[in-house]
């Protein structure tokens, strides 16, 4: 069911910092800061050959990466994202499969224009897991 990896999220205590990280000592193609004001957090995307590496940092007062930053302060990764065709389909499967869908359990729109979905990180060991319908 699962796709490609479309990207792996990375929460920030230094945007700038890590921008420049992966543009200067790892080469990459590292795009400019985007707010996101719907899902409080400032993105900086990175393009690799085979996948997106996403800096995240708080926009805002209620951002949920704020709370991640305080128990990591060192920044860490925050979640992943696999690609689906059907998220609708990919979503009821996994809720059969006792799997919980964070929010409402309906798709939002993401940060690349695309439907997606969150699971809990405890149904994935540990791991906060997006689903984005390609
Ligand atoms: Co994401």
């Amino acid at each position: 069911m699962i796709g490609r990896l479309n990207h792996v999220a990375i929460a920030v205590p230094d945007l700038d910092a890590a921008a420049e990280q992966y543009r200067s000592a790892l080469g990459a193609k590292v795009g400019e800061p985007q707010d996101e004001p719907d899902h409080g957090v400032t993105v900086v995307f990175i393009e690799l050959p085979n996948t997106k590496i996403e800096l995240l940092y708080p926009l805002g007062d209620s951002s949920p990466i704020s709370g991640f930053l305080e128990k990591n302060p060192a920044g860490g990764i925050h979640h992943i994202c696999y690609e689906v065709d059907d998220i609708i389909a990919a979503r009821d499967r996994l809720l059969e499969s006792g799997a919980r869908v964070l929010g409402d359990g309906e798709p939002k729109i993401g940060a690349h224009g695309k439907p997606v979905l969150f699971l809990h990180p405890k149904d994935f060991n540990g791991c906060l897991t997006e689903l984005e319908e390609v």
